[in-house]
């Protein structure tokens, strides 16, 4: 596997014109940068560097004389350090979230990304999975009441669906889901629940004004190569010229977003008005099947590149993956104005071209 990690990911091309692109697309939002102090946990994930180089992006280009801070904490337990940026206005604490945080600072925004979203790293990691989730997101809520911050937003997940029945797919956030208790996801699936709970009881009782978003299988330049979710894992085989290893039949079906997308729409959510509201945060066009995927990744190849069907090598992939996943996104589109940009062939080809830049 060639060593990506390495590569700093403001210095790629495709990236900064994402980037670029991403702070047009919230123009109408500038003004709730302007002075304002956000703090991202998770910074050092996939979510979290696209986040920050947005911020770094907006005092660089669009805030002059009143530029923003931001207060970036991760404990890169999969997140990568040399991605890291800081400057006069961005710094850098190596935090674990379940700590206690104390901040001398006033923040205005927080966005807690952190958590450990790919299957392999939650298999490996069940017991930190389930922390994040819970003690991280209930010492982040109590920092937001702490600071009376005008926005709290938590990345929860499509997985609080769980396996949905196919009736309710594409799933409304009023869907309840169909989780296991106990079971190969049961970690992640249930702590991001969890939180949600947590954030909603935050706006009860405290009124902390938290949001909550639930993303369905963001992907695109800077996620982690090796970091097992299906679109990465297909690339890579593809730019090594090997087959493009199926997990058992490959009927389920997914629906990907591209990470200019999800960012924009989690920015909406976060600078609305939607207190203890939750969001599915997604592209439903198209839902496809991990076989149409590969067929995807194939036809964006400039070579042939075979598919094989192999068995799952997690029993997390096993009996336990959700067959259908799509997102109703008309809660999301009518209270934010969010509309997908990004088709999944663009999305695809800029994707293959960040992992080309090598
Ligand atoms: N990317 C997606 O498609 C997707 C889908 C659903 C949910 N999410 C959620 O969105 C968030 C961001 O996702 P991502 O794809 O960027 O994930 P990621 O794994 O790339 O990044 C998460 C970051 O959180 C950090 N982290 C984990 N535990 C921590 C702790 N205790 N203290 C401090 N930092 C900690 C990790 O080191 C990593 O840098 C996660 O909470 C994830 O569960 C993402």
């Amino acid at each position: 596997m060639t060593d990506k990690s390495k590569k700093r990911l403001y210095e790629s091309g495709i990236i900064q014109e994402d980037i670029t692109q991403l702070a047009k697309n919230l123009k109408s939002y500038h003004k709730h940068f302007e002075n304002s102090t956000f703090l991202v946990t998770g910074a050092g994930g996939f979510l979290g560097n696209y986040i920050t180089l947005l911020l770094r992006h907006m005092n660089q280009h669009h805030l002059h004389n009143k530029k923003l801070k931001a207060i970036l904490l991760d404990n890169f337990i999969t997140g990568y350090e040399q991605q890291i940026i800081s400057d006069d206005h961005i710094v850098f604490r190596r935090q674990n979230v379940i700590e206690p945080v104390k901040l001398d600072e006033k923040v205005d925004y927080i966005i807690h990304a952190a958590g450990i979203a790919s299957p392999v790293y939650y298999t490996k990691y069940p017991i930190e999975t389930m922390d994040v989730g819970t003690i991280g997101t209930r010492n982040m809520l109590e920092l937001a009441r702490e600071k009376k911050v005008k926005s709290f937003l938590f990345t929860s997940s499509s997985e609080v669906y769980g396996d949905p029945d196919s009736r309710h797919v594409p799933t409304r956030e009023e869907y309840r889901g169909n989780v296991a208790v106990i079971g190969p996801r049961a970690c992640y699936d249930e702590s991001k629940r969890y939180g949600e709970t947590m954030c909603s009881a935050f706006w009860n009782v405290y009124e902390t004004p938290v949001k909550m978003v639930r993303p369905f299988n963001v992907y695109g330049p800077g996620i982690r190569p090796d970091d097992y979710r299906v679109l990465p894992n297909f690339i890579e085989h593809a730019l090594r010229k090997q087959p493009l290893p199926i997990h058992g039949d490959g009927r389920n079906t997914r629906s990907f977003c591209y990470i200019n997308d999800g960012v924009e729409a989690l920015f909406r959510v976060l600078f609305s008005e939607a207190n203890g509201e939750a969001f599915n945060l997604g592209n439903p066009e198209p839902e496809i099947s991990i076989q149409e995927l590969a067929h995807y990744v194939q036809k964006a190849m400039p070579y042939p590149v075979e598919i094989v069907n192999i068995d799952p090598p997690h029993a997390v992939y096993a009996k336990s993956d959700p067959k259908r996943r799509c997102p109703d996104i008309t809660k999301l589109s009518t209270v934010t104005g969010y509309k997908p940009r990004y088709g999944l062939e663009e999305g695809l080809k800029r994707t293959i071209a960040w992992f080309q830049e090598f």
